[in-house]
């Protein structure tokens, strides 16, 4: 079932691990699951709420290189990963992120710093000034299988998991953020749509986490469209069949999570295959890839 819709109530956090044209029944599909199920968890045990779950979840899964964000992220086509990562906390209606930014794992938790900062987008060499005052270290984010693969060019083998995004829904105020590694293989300094709010947006009626292709992503300005019809009073599942509609029409790949003020959740994709989960904070799970 690739469009979802699940009437909820309960505070919630919903993840996903990325859309793209991958087997649904892989190996790799299949522990992109567990991963997700397992920072979900992890995440919500630590007591962490409102955008500090959003970036602790995030940042969960920017140490899992299985992911596409953070440690072990693609890598361009000059070898080097390039990693973009934005916030957004809908009460303020305040957009924060990096782009293309180096040698740090956690771009998540740079893009939450800069939520109440005068300059809320930044790229290098700003970020490293940034990344030194929230102690990050300056790390090599390559793993070997990463370095093989580009080597090869072995885009395929990689296509198991994509972007990694994260929404909160905690008694009507809504969280979204979205970190990732770009396409693989891509145009160095290439910009991805994660740090848009065509892939990452958020406000008083509505959160977006978008993963796919970015360029389809920001020529469908995907996340603040679908938040203008919720806000418009489409209602989430109406906003979010209207998004699919036009999406399969147009042969997209990409797919969201989203979730509006009331804590109703969307999940769609019209790639083959996307990695998600959704669960309450008190451990139900409303839905699994
Ligand atoms: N959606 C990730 C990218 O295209 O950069």
């Amino acid at each position: 079932m690739n469009f979802l819709y699940i009437a909820n109530e309960r505070p919630c956090l919903i993840l996903h691990g990325g859309a793209g044209p991958m087997d649904p029944s892989s190996e790799g599909m299949m522990k992109a699951s567990k991963a997700l199920r397992k920072a979900a968890q992890d995440s919500l045990k630590s007591g962490a709420r409102d955008m500090a779950l959003v970036v602790r979840s995030l940042e969960h899964l920017e140490d899992n290189p299985q992911f596409n964000a953070g440690y072990g992220s693609a890598l361009q086509a000059d070898g080097k990963p390039r990693l973009t990562a934005a916030v957004m906390d809908g009460r303020k209606q305040s957009f924060s992120g990096v782009i293309s930014i180096t040698d740090v794992r956690h771009p998540s938790r740079l893009a939450w710093a800069l939520q109440d900062n005068s300059t809320r987008v930044l790229t290098g060499p700003g970020h490293e000034l940034l990344a030194r005052r929230l102690n990050q270290p300056v790390e090599n984010l390559i793993t070997q299988k990463r370095f093989e693969a580009w080597k090869k060019k072995l885009h395929d083998e990689f296509f198991v998991s994509d972007t990694v995004g994260a929404l909160v829904c905690e008694n009507g105020r809504l969280y979204a953020g979205t970190s990732t590694g770009g396409r693989g293989f891509e145009d160095p300094g290439r910009v991805s749509d994660s740090a848009t709010v065509a892939g990452n947006y958020a406000s008083r009626f509505a959160a977006i986490s978008a993963t796919g292709i970015g360029e389809e992503i920001v020529d469908d300005a995907l996340a603040a469209r679908l938040e203008t019809r919720v806000r418009d009073g489409l209602g989430l599942e109406g906003a979010a069949r209207k998004c699919y509609d036009e999406a399969l029409a147009a042969k997209r790949s990409y797919g969201w999570i989203a979730v509006d003020v009331a804590g109703n959740i969307s999940i769609a994709y019209v790639s083959d295959a996307m990695s998600y989960l959704a669960i309450t904070f008190d451990g139900e799970v409303l839905a699994s890839s």
